[in-house]
């Protein structure tokens, strides 16, 4: 422990009380191989020609990178027909949203709303800035629309809005995501982190872009964490208004995103062919998920990413503690979700073959099924 003496400068007011984020654990003291489904991270890896483009590009590491990330920003614009000039690249969509409420809120009174169970970096960008988080309920862990609008007033500075959202698996529709957009002033920031938006194929879906093409005040966020499997690169890219993309623009660091990290982006957005096979691996294997675990009563929601939430039972011998304690006496990690005050529930990554069949057989003997 410090003692008064030794403390040292004091830190910005707020700062420590933000509890640090934690990453999903990949670890079982005494368990070898433990399967990590505990991060939503891509079960088929990562396109081999990222890899070969990441490892190429290791003959070059005396040289800075292109700060204005024009080949990846190129291969995005293409890959989607955008127009580049309103495309920004991050050290992982965690930056562009940290960046949104350090370019748009300050200390003090401004507010940063999200919802309930939204995604945490979103609590932590707000406390980070020193701003109000402010949060909305959500219903059947779903975001409220009507709830959201309810908690804006003039000080909201950014909305968060995860679409999916993770770690509820649930999606606004379009009507519903235009209807909040509509309800917020032209003055209020609307992020739309798509994170998970290439897994999502349901017609009544929207993955934010036409949004932030067609209005001033909206911006959506997307990685290449989860479908193109490169979350140790740090790689995500933000489209929206010019205004938003150039204001972001002068908060970043002048070479946010690496070489290495670019060169496999760009390969791993071209490789149409994998992202093919993930999709629809993600889509065989989240089904087969739903199917066996749906049964068990533990599936609020079917969930539309790379994930399902699993809720459990308040019953000693049943609770979500329980069910972590017996996936991991069989190797299996999870995510826990005591972070989002969802202590009862844990959120399961659709895996490779081999392990997405143990978890489901874990959790049938844990239920007694
Ligand atoms: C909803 C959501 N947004 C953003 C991110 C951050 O992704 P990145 O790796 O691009 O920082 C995640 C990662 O889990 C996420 O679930």
């Amino acid at each position: 422990m410090l003692d008064d003496d030794d403390r040292g400068p004091t830190p910005r007011t707020g700062i420590m009380q933000i509890t640090p984020y934690k990453g999903g654990e990949g670890k079982i003291p005494g368990v070898e191989n433990p399967v990590k489904l505990s991060s939503n991270e891509n079960a088929l890896g990562a396109s081999p020609k990222a890899k070969a483009a990441y490892i190429a590009a290791a003959d070059k590491l005396e040289l800075y990178p292109d700060g204005a990330a024009r080949g990846l920003r190129a291969a995005i614009a293409e890959t989607h027909a955008l127009d580049p000039a309103r495309i920004i690249c991050g050290a992982g969509s965690d930056e562009l949203l940290q960046l949104l409420a350090r370019t748009y809120a300050g200390p003090g009174a401004d507010e940063i709303l999200f919802s309930e169970y939204g995604f945490l970096v979103y609590r932590l960008a707000a406390m980070q800035v020193g701003c109000v988080p402010v949060t909305a309920p959500e219903t059947a862990y779903t975001v409220d629309v009507d709830a959201m609008l309810a908690k804006v007033s003039d000080r909201t500075e950014v909305v968060y809005l995860a679409n999916p959202n993770n770690p509820t698996g649930t999606y606004l529709k379009s009507d519903e995501l235009r209807r909040l957009h509509a309800g917020l002033s032209p003055d209020t920031v609307l992020v739309i982190d798509a994170a998970y938006a290439e897994f999502v194929d349901d017609p009544d879906y929207e993955d934010g872009i036409a949004l932030a093409t067609e209005f001033n005040n909206v911006v959506t966020t997307r990685t290449f964490s989860k479908i193109y499997g490169l979350a140790s690169l740090r790689v995500g890219w933000a489209y929206g208004a010019p205004r938003i993309i150039e204001a972001i623009d002068r908060m970043r660091g002048p070479f946010n995103v690496t070489t290495p990290a670019m060169a496999a982006a760009e390969a791993a957005i071209r490789d149409t062919d994998f992202l093919a096979q993930g999709l629809a691996h993600n889509r065989s294997w989240l089904k087969f998920l739903i199917d066996e675990l749906a049964p068990l009563g533990i599936v609020p929601n079917p969930g539309v990413g790379n994930f399902l939430l699993l809720k459990f039972p308040n019953t000693p011998g049943k609770t979500a503690a329980d069910a972590d304690a017996h996936l991991r006496s069989k190797g299996l990690i999870l995510r826990g979700l005591k972070p989002y005050k969802l202590g009862d529930c844990l959120r399961l990554t659709v895996g490779r073959e081999e392990p997405n069949r143990r978890v489901a057989a874990a959790l049938k003997e844990f239920m007694g099924a």
